[in-house]
């Protein structure tokens, strides 16, 4: 059923692309280019590095020779180094699913991109039945590539209490046009029951910087086998609001996805980093004269958690002015609430150390109407009970266009177009 949605959603973005279609020009390979203007067709590609062998290739065609068959082979690997994946939002921006391929000949499961852990796992055959329900599993025996890690296991508790555990695979991943071979699988055996109560994800694949798997003995991570065989060491996430239009792409900058004359703005890791973990200066409510100010504010970018997290005291701030009728309502365990009839909410901005300003727009802060109350309103700005740390997730990385670089332990922010969603 999934599955059929995204495609779906999948022939919309195309569609749209294709109705604006714009000459060819060769960001990394993409279908809906077409939410840009055609000024984006003019403007240069900051980081772009010359391809001195597809050069000759071309100028090779452009002139009639027969390109060498070793130079198509070594373009077609170069190629072969970075891969885009698809992020489909899944019920309101609940959690956005990317189609990752397991084994040989590749199963293709919708999991969870998750730069808030390190552990990639999936349901399987292993699985027991009441535990995977009807989901689609990677069937181990299926695939001719799979070696078990003997004596190896794993068991994962996420920061919200839920948790799985179970038995360790090396097998090829497929990741867009990335072929990672032997990367460590792990096989959930069984998993807590806020995991399978969420029929649509197979499985969580996390993307933290720096982070050990929870494998015994210690296995190395996708991640850092990953990135010495793409092209550039960085990942990025373009998350789009309430669409399955967004990406990640690994390998590459896909500078057609973000706004077209803003550069990158990157902030280092802090010192030791495990976690895609910076530091932040400012937060401005909108319409508000006030910035509030600290030097000791350290965030992680995650894109597996559906809210934006800060301590009390700011997310008190941002409610008690800019919000009327907002409360903190201790009985469900202290959720900012609203009500849903009350006025648009004001913007959140956020001002990294290095003077960038993202702006989460009001209708993002807005996350949901509550289950059991549907004049009642839930913000997609929480609580957090530490007081200088917070988590970004996806209320703020829908926001922006997200470089997770790997190799220069930094994260980069750039403005992205979010009208047209
Ligand atoms: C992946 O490979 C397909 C088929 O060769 C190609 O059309 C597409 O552009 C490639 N995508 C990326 C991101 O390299
Ligand atoms: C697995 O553990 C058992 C018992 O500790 C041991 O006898 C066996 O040699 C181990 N196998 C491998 C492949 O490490
Ligand atoms: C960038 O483009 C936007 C419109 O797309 C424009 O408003 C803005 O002034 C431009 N900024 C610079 C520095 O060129
Ligand atoms: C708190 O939430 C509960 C459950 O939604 C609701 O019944 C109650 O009225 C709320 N309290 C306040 C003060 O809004
Ligand atoms: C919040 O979003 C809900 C839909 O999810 C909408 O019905 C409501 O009017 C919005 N309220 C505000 C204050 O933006």
């Amino acid at each position: 059923m999934v599955s059929l949605l995204r495609l779906i959603a999948a022939a919309i973005c195309l569609t749209l692309s294709l109705a604006h279609a714009i000459p060819a020009r060769n960001y990394g390979n993409r279908w809906n280019i077409a939410r840009r203007s055609v000024s984006l067709d003019l403007t240069r590609n900051p980081d772009y590095a010359p391809n001195g062998p597809a050069a000759y290739a071309r100028a090779l065609k452009k002139w009639g020779a027969e390109v060498p068959s070793e130079l198509v082979h070594s373009l077609a690997a170069m190629k072969a180094n970075v891969g885009e994946v698809g992020a489909a939002s899944i019920r309101g921006d609940r959690e956005f699913l990317s189609r990752v391929g397991y084994g040989t000949p590749p199963q293709y499961l919708d999991v969870d991109f998750d730069t808030g852990s390190s552990d990639v796992w999936v349901y399987t055959s292993e699985t027991r039945k009441h535990v995977a329900g009807g989901r689609p599993v990677w069937v181990i025996e299926d695939s001719k590539t799979a070696k078990r890690v003997h004596n190896a296991t794993w068991m994962i508790a996420y920061g919200d209490g839920s948790h799985a555990w179970g038995n360790v695979y090396k097998d090829t991943l497929s990741i867009g046009n990335i072929t990672l071979p032997a990367a460590v699988i792990e096989s959930a055996t069984s998993a807590s029951l806020s995991l399978t109560n969420d029929p649509d994800i197979d499985g969580i694949f996390g993307l933290a910087y720096g982070l050990p798997s929870q494998t015994e003995p210690q296995q190395p991570s996708v991640l850092s086998a990953l990135t010495p065989l793409l092209s550039a060491p960085v990942f990025t996430a373009d998350l789009q609001y309430h669409s399955s239009c967004g990406a990640y792409t690994f390998g590459y900058i896909d500078h057609a996805r973000h706004t077209a004359n803003t550069t990158i703005h990157y902030t280092p890791l802090v010192a030791d980093a495990t976690f895609w973990q910076f530091g932040y200066t400012g937060l401005h409510v909108g319409g508000q004269n006030v910035w509030y100010l600290s030097e000791r504010w350290t965030a992680i970018a995650d894109t597996g958690t559906t809210l934006l997290l800060l301590g009390a005291d700011v997310v008190e701030l941002y409610y008690a002015t800019g919000v009327p009728g907002a409360r903190h309502n201790t009985s469900i365990g202290g959720i900012w609430t609203y009500p849903c009839a009350g006025p648009a909410l004001p913007d959140f901005e956020i001002g990294m150390a290095n003077g960038w300003v993202a702006t989460v727009p009001g209708r993002f802060m807005n996350y949901s109407v509550m289950p059991d109350d549907p004049a009642t309103c839930m913000g997609g700005l929480q609580t957090f009970g530490l007081a200088d740390f917070g988590i970004f997730g996806d209320i703020f990385l829908k926001a922006v266009y997200a470089v997770f670089d790997v190799g220069g332990a930094r994260i980069g922010f750039a403005d992205k177009p979010l009208d047209l969603e």
